[in-house]
């Protein structure tokens, strides 16, 4: 194993411990929410007794096999805990995420959280977000072209991802445009803006959603509370 997988799993199985009998849980998606998921189904066989929301599909597969019981956020619209890695972290605790895909379900879930817990290697804490990542932008199918029109316009550079040679699709069937900005101004302002556009279902900009963010690096796992922001302190995007 790597010595970055093996951080991975150090924070997600350190994660798994903030789990207590009854909870409700989000699971999220990607290579460290799995190690997270490995050791709460180790902790399920040993007799806690929780249900979970997948985030996507592969990490629904996950859990039933490891005997977690599942159940959707439409059933239960409000969960005690969810844990989800990340592909950027700034030193406010923003986010992007959504490289694996699943940032639809991966938000809605975080936002239904009383707790969402960020988990991650050190190699995703960056200055700021959006050098050197793409922020993810799921569109409706029939309208990507007037989103990346429209995606230009705001200075981003929208890349449809592909799979396979073939166009990548969401667990909901629609398309992604990895979309470079060449860094983010104001994620919170960037993040409405964006969604506000005709045609995006969603991106892949979370901020001010983490309340707990914990870091695997060479001395072991840290934790960081991000600052909670004012309203009022926004600039342009
Ligand atoms: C999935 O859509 C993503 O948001 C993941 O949470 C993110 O890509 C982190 O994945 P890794 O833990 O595999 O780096």
């Amino acid at each position: 194993m790597s010595v970055q997988e093996e951080r991975k799993r150090e924070v997600g199985r350190r994660a798994a411990e903030l789990v207590r009998d009854g909870m409700v849980v989000g699971l999220g998606t990607g290579s460290t929410a799995n190690h997270f998921i490995d050791r709460l189904g180790e902790r399920v066989r040993e007799s806690l007794q929780i249900r979970a929301v997948p985030t996507s599909q592969r990490t629904a597969d996950r859990a039933e096999a490891l005997g977690i019981e599942l159940v959707t956020l439409e059933k239960c619209p409000r969960l005690d805990l969810a844990i989800d890695g990340a592909d950027q972290i700034d030193p406010d605790g923003n986010l992007i995420k959504g490289l694996g895909g699943a940032l639809l379900r991966e938000k809605r879930v975080a936002r239904a959280a009383r707790e969402f817990v960020v988990i991650a290697d050190a190699s995703k804490e960056v200055s700021h977000l959006g050098i050197g990542c793409p922020i993810p932008v799921e569109v409706e199918a029939i309208r990507q072209e007037e989103v990346s029109r429209s995606l230009r316009a705001l200075g981003g550079d929208p890349r449809p991802r592909m799979r396979d040679g073939r166009l990548y699709r969401t667990d909901n069937g629609n398309p992604i445009l990895d979309t470079h900005f060449d860094g983010v101004g104001d994620p919170f302002v960037l993040e409405e803006h964006l969604n506000s556009l005709p045609g995006v279902l969603e991106n892949g900009l979370f901020p001010g959603m983490a309340h707990r963010i914990l870091i695997a690096d060479r001395s072991g796992v840290r934790e960081w509370i991000p600052p909670t922001r004012p309203e009022t302190d926004r600039q342009d995007p």
